[in-house]
Formats: structure tokens, C-alpha cells, sequence
């Protein structure tokens, strides 16, 4: 790590050290440029922004690990100048590690311990891990990242103003950090467009879309699986003749829900979507399809069964943000006047009740049945804001989108 008495110090740095600090140098610029971006952009490409800043910062963290390793083991150029000079060299070097490492790893905490968790994709390639952190730590994370992102063109200054010195004395410190024959002066030169370049790509440069492939906005997934029902009822055999021949009992219209029925729903975040389940449901279903009239639904939704796969964010899902579960325990929906939109195909508007606010909303769902036996798959888009579901910083939807998809398939049998 001591600096290699003179006789053995080499006349300038090892060509991996000078390889990261230009690489290092260039990306630390364009990501602290493409960090000022992230708050300028909406939508869709604040997402793809957001997963760029993340897979660079990444990059950045582990390159510069590498850089330090270099740094502690590779041999290098001897110290110049004396007391506060020498001081102020080293001093400076010391802090661009320490943001090299800190920043990114900073960054790294505010997104694993944000309310909601966005899934970190590399590139759109390689999955990112969460620290295990608790939410306490975000705050502090926030204000970390800040101080350190912006200490970064402050010393950048002093580092350049202190390679001017050199350059102005005529010593050999300049052309230390550059290949071969590269004259100082040239080398500088050069060293300043590329990262004015690269602040000018972060500023203004494109933000290629890598995420899209991993990302199916949820409209595509609901006509997706609509079409999927097309296809089943399409296919399947002709409904069989309801009433048993000859029979004098009345074929019941009730209908009990069995066990692998499903409530769905997906939300938008950026362009990822978000899908989750409602474990605790129940519904009263009555159906004849030569009866539509006097057809009718019921159904009672326990909120605080929504799960989506991640605790925290389940968590926030259920508190007073959005669903507020401790003062709205269940939602319910109530629907009549069924009406048939096609083959096999229904429409019913029904009144949700949700979070203290009762709407109206449409439902359409594909029914196919034989016999005893059917299977409904369907799906309704709700504004989630018209039930104020979403308050404080989640009321604007730059970061969730307003339209929520619920899709059910129900399984039931006919009543006896
Ligand atoms: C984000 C931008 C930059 C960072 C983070 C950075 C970082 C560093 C660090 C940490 C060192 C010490 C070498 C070591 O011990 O590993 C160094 C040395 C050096 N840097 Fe930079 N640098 C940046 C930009 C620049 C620019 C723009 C120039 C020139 C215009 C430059 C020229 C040099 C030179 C000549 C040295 C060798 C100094 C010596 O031998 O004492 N650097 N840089
Ligand atoms: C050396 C690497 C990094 C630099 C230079 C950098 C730079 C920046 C800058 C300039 C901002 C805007 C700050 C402001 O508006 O005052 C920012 C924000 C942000 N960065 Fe980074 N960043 C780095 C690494 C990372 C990493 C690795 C992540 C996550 C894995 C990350 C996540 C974030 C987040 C979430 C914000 C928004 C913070 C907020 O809520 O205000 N950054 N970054």
C-alpha cells in the first residue's frame, strides 16, 4: 500500500490503473448527469431511466472495487510535492474512493429499502439483489447519496486544477496517467472532452430501452389472458343440455365457488407491473343464462389478504396509504342486470365498494359450462384514485399508474 521507494517506482501507472480511472472517470460523470435527469423525466422512461442510473451506479461499484484492489497491490508512481501539497493529493484521491464506493452503495440502500421495492434488472439482463435493510435506513440513505453525488464535482474541480499546476510546472506528474508516449498536455486535453462528453450524453444522450423485453404492461397480459379464454370457449364441445330429460326438478341457479378460483390484480409502476392475489374472498353467484334478468353476483374481498409476493411491500399495500385495511377491512361488489356481448361472452356493471367510496364498475368475463360444472375468467380496469386508494406522495402517477387490472377465474359448481 506505501508508496515504492524511488529507484523502484515505475514512471507511471500500471495500464489496468490507467484503463479504470479513464473508465471510472467517464462513467462517474454521466451517471452523476443522468442522475439530475432521473427527476426531469415521467413515465414509462422515468422507469427505464431509473433501471439505467441503477445498472450504472452497479457498475460503477464493482469496477471500482476493482480499481482499489489495483490500487493496494499494483506498484505506482512516487509521491510528488511536500506537506499540505502532498496532503491535499492524497486527500483528494482518498475521498474519490471513498464516493466511488459509497455513492453506488448509498443508492443501493435507498432502493432496497424504499416503500416500494422495483426490482433492480442489470441491464435489463441480471437480477439485482435487495440488502436486507429495514425502511429506517432510507432517510438517511437519501442524504447520503445527495452530500456524496455532489462532493463529486467539487473535488473533480480541485483534482483538475491540481493537474493544471502540474501541467504549468512542466513535470511528469500529468503523463502519468496515460498510455505509452501520450504527451501531459495532450493527454489532459483529452481527458477533459471525454468527460464532457460523457456529462453531455448523461444530460442529453439517449436512454436505451433494454427493460421492455422484461417488462409486459399489464393491458397486454389482460388481453392476453382474454384471448386465452377466447380460445378455450372457442373450443370447447357445445354446452350440454342443461335440464336432465324428463326431469321435473328445477335446475338450481346458485352457484358455490370452489377451491383454485382466482382474484387478480396488477398495478403499474414505471412500466413494471406489479401483480398480486387476494387470498380471502367470497362470492353469491346466481347464474342461468336463459334467466340473465334475475342473475345477480355478491362478493366480499378481505384487503389485508393482498399479497404480492414481497412483505414490505404487501405491508404498505395494506396501510393507510392505500387500502388502510385498519379502517377499511373489505371491499365489496354487487352486480345484476348481466348482458350477453358475445358468444359465451357477458358484461355486467356492478357498484365496488372500496375504501370508504362506492363505484360503478364493468365487468367482462368469458363463461364456459357443461353441465354441473363452470369456469368464468374475466377482468374489470378501475381508477384507483377515484376510490382514494393511493394518498400523499402515491396520489401522483408518475410512479403508479392510476388504471388498476382486476382479473378472477372462478371455478364453481351448481348448487344442488
Ligand atoms: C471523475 C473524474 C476523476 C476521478 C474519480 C479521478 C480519480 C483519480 C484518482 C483516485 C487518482 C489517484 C490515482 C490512484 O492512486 O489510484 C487520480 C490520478 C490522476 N488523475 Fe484523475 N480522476 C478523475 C479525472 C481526471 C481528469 C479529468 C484528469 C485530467 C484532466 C485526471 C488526471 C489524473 C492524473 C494525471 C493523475 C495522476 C496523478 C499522480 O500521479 O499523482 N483525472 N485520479
Ligand atoms: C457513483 C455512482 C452514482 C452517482 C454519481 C449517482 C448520482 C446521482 C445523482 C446526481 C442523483 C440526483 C440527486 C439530486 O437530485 O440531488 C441521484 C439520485 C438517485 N440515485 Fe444515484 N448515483 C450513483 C449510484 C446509484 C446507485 C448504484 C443507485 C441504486 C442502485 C442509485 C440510486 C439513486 C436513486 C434511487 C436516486 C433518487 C434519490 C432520491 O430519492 O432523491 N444511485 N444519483
Amino acid at each position: 500500500m506505501s508508496t515504492a521507494p524511488p529507484h523502484l517506482s515505475p514512471a507511471r501507472y500500471h495500464g489496468a490503473a490507467i484503463l479504470l480511472h479513464w473508465l471510472l472517470a467517464g462513467l462517474l460523470v454521466y451517471q452523476f448527469a443522468l442522475g439530475l435527469r432521473l427527476d426531469t423525466v415521467s413515465g414509462a422512461a422515468k422507469f427505464t431511466a431509473f433501471q439505467l442510473h441503477k445498472s450504472i451506479g452497479i457498475t460503477i461499484l464493482i469496477l471500482s472495487l476493482a480499481r482499489l484492489a489495483l490500487r493496494l497491490t499494483l506498484r505506482r508512481p512516487g509521491e510528488v510535492g511536500e506537506g499540505v501539497q502532498k496532503l491535499g493529493a492524497r486527500l483528494v484521491h482518498w475521498a474519490f474512493y471513498g464516493i466511488m464506493l459509497l455513492a453506488p452503495l448509498s443508492g443501493w440502500i435507498i432502493v432496497s429499502t424504499a416503500k416500494i421495492k422495483v426490482p433492480t434488472m442489470l441491464f435489463g439482463v441480471i437480477q439485482w439483489p435487495h440488502l436486507p435493510l429495514p425502511a429506517a435506513f432510507n432517510q438517511p440513505a437519501v442524504l447520503a447519496h445527495t452530500v456524496l453525488v455532489w462532493s463529486l464535482p467539487a473535488l473533480i474541480a480541485l483534482h483538475v486544477a491540481a493537474v493544471v499546476y502540474h501541467l504549468r510546472k512542466r513535470d511528469e506528474v500529468p503523463g502519468r496517467m496515460f498510455p505509452g508516449r501520450i504527451a501531459g498536455g495532450v493527454g489532459v486535453a483529452s481527458g477533459v472532452v471525454w468527460l464532457a462528453v460523457a456529462a453531455w450524453l448523461g444530460f442529453g444522450g439517449p436512454i436505451p430501452d433494454l427493460w421492455s423485453r422484461s417488462s409486459v404492461p399489464p393491458t397486454a397480459q389482460v388481453a392476453s389472458a382474454e384471448a386465452t379464454t377466447q380460445r378455450v370457449a372457442a373450443s370447447a364441445a357445445p354446452e350440454p343440455n342443461e335440464t336432465v330429460p324428463g326431469a321435473e326438478v328445477a335446475v338450481s341457479c346458485n352457484w358455490t365457488v370452489q377451491p383454485g378460483s382466482r382474484l387478480g390484480f396488477t398495478a403499474h409502476y414505471g412500466s413494471d407491473p406489479v401483480s398480486g392475489t387476494f387470498r380471502k374472498w367470497q362470492a353469491r353467484i346466481r347464474f342461468c343464462a336463459d334467466d340473465l334478468p334475475r342473475a345477480s353476483i355478491a362478493a366480499t374481498v378481505n384487503l389485508a389478504s393482498a399479497a404480492t409476493g414481497d412483505a414490505d411491500r404487501d405491508e404498505n399495500l395494506h396501510g393507510a396509504s392505500f387500502f388502510d385495511t385498519a379502517r377499511f377491512a373489505q371491499a365489496h361488489f354487487t352486480a345484476s342486470g348481466f348482458k350477453l356481448v358475445g358468444p359465451g361472452r357477458y358484461a355486467v356493471s356492478g357498484n365496488l365498494s372500496l375504501h370508504g367510496v362506492v363505484r360503478p364498475v364493468r365487468v367482462v368475463f368469458t363463461l364456459v359450462q357443461r353441465g354441473a360444472e363452470a369456469a368464468a375468467q374475466g377482468s374489470a380496469s378501475l381508477s384507483r384514485l377515484a376510490f382514494g386508494v393511493g394518498s400523499d406522495e402515491w396520489a401522483a402517477t408518475d410512479q403508479i399508474a392510476d388504471a388498476v387490472a382486476v382479473q378472477f377465474t372462478i371455478r364453481a359448481t351448481r348448487a344442488k
